[in-house]
């Protein structure tokens, strides 16, 4: 039997479409320029295959014509779904367990001490790069479960962003594959979940109206907020982005948080020795003093 010609077999690996250097260094300043993600020459493969398919299936025949598309395209349409693609939203409850533990022992009721001292009820806590709300819906339960009744006494809130509308549709859904609470202490889970026939599980309500869910792209040159946060995360998405990028970001956290307030960061990443914006409190924790 004659053998089909390479072109015809679309589940071989000679079927990956093939991006110019020219393309890739379009692409590539196209999302750097747009979301401060840093894709180095590593990440070119990773890129092929998280487009090519929607090239193909838009009818795209080469990596210029969808970048032409891009930067014409009378709405963001396109540019929405390239961010949805090219963002990483991994994430699950209790991720960085040091770091939830640390907000309930130590930096929330640091937090609301401060506050009774200034006889304020204003409590504000932004999640930055929040992708699918494992993280703001955590720190929500977290708050509920250290406050109990006087719960309801506070104002402000959560606010959960990030710049994947798709992350943030699934967030707003709050149903998860069980897997994702694996790590969640079982009370938590029992509390605040309610577990669907198909076996995966629902956030309650109890937990969802606390958090506010707003599209949000940390490559802003000002951030819009009337008023300063107490603690702020910004986990697991700042490793995308080169050090210029990050030291932008750091001086409009530092900007925006109030004294005493603290940063989170990712366990994998760190702010650098010389930074004089938080002063260092263990591993991917930093305070304002
Ligand atoms: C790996 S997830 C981190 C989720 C969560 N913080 C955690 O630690 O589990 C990184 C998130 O950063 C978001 N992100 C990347 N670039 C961004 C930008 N320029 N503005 C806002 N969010 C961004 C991505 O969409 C993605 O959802």
């Amino acid at each position: 039997m004659k053998e089909p010609s390479p072109q015809k077999q679309p589940f071989f690996e000679s079927s990956l479409m093939t991006m110019t250097d020219r393309e890739f260094r379009l692409l590539r300043d196209l999302v750097y320029t747009r979301l401060g993600i840093n894709l180095t020459a590593k990440k070119r493969s990773m890129l092929i295959g998280r487009l090519q398919k929607l090239l193909r299936t838009s009818g795209f025949k080469t990596f210029q014509d969808y970048y032409d598309h891009l930067v014409n395209a009378p709405n963001l349409t396109a540019m929405n779904e390239l961010v949805n693609r090219v963002t990483t939203n991994y994430s699950y409850f209790y991720r960085g367990k040091s770091h939830f533990e640390f907000f309930s022992q130590r930096a929330f009721p640091e937090i609301l001490e401060i506050l009774r001292k200034r006889n304020s009820r204003d409590l504000r806590i932004w999640t930055a790069g929040c992708s699918t709300g494992e993280e703001p819906y955590m720190v929500a339960m977290l708050m509920k479960d250290y406050l109990g009744k006087e719960y309801g006494l506070w104002d402000g809130g959560i606010l959960a962003t990030d710049i994947s509308e798709k992350a943030l549709r699934f967030a707003q859904e709050g149903i998860y594959p069980d897997d994702r609470a694996k790590e969640l202490p079982a009370h938590l889970k029992k509390q605040y979940f309610t577990t669907m026939v198909d076996g995966q599980i629902a956030v309650k309500d109890v937990v969802k109206r606390e958090v506010v869910f707003r599209k949000f792209n940390l490559k802003n040159t000002t951030f819009p907020f009337k008023k300063k946060f107490q603690i702020i995360f910004c986990r697991n998405v700042m490793i995308y982005f080169d050090k210029q990028t990050r030291e932008k970001l750091m001086q409009q956290y530092n900007a925006i948080t109030e004294p005493g307030g603290y940063l989170f960061i990712g366990h994998s990443e760190t702010l650098g020795r010389d930074q004089q914006y938080y002063k260092y409190i263990m591993p991917a924790v930093y305070q304002k003093v």
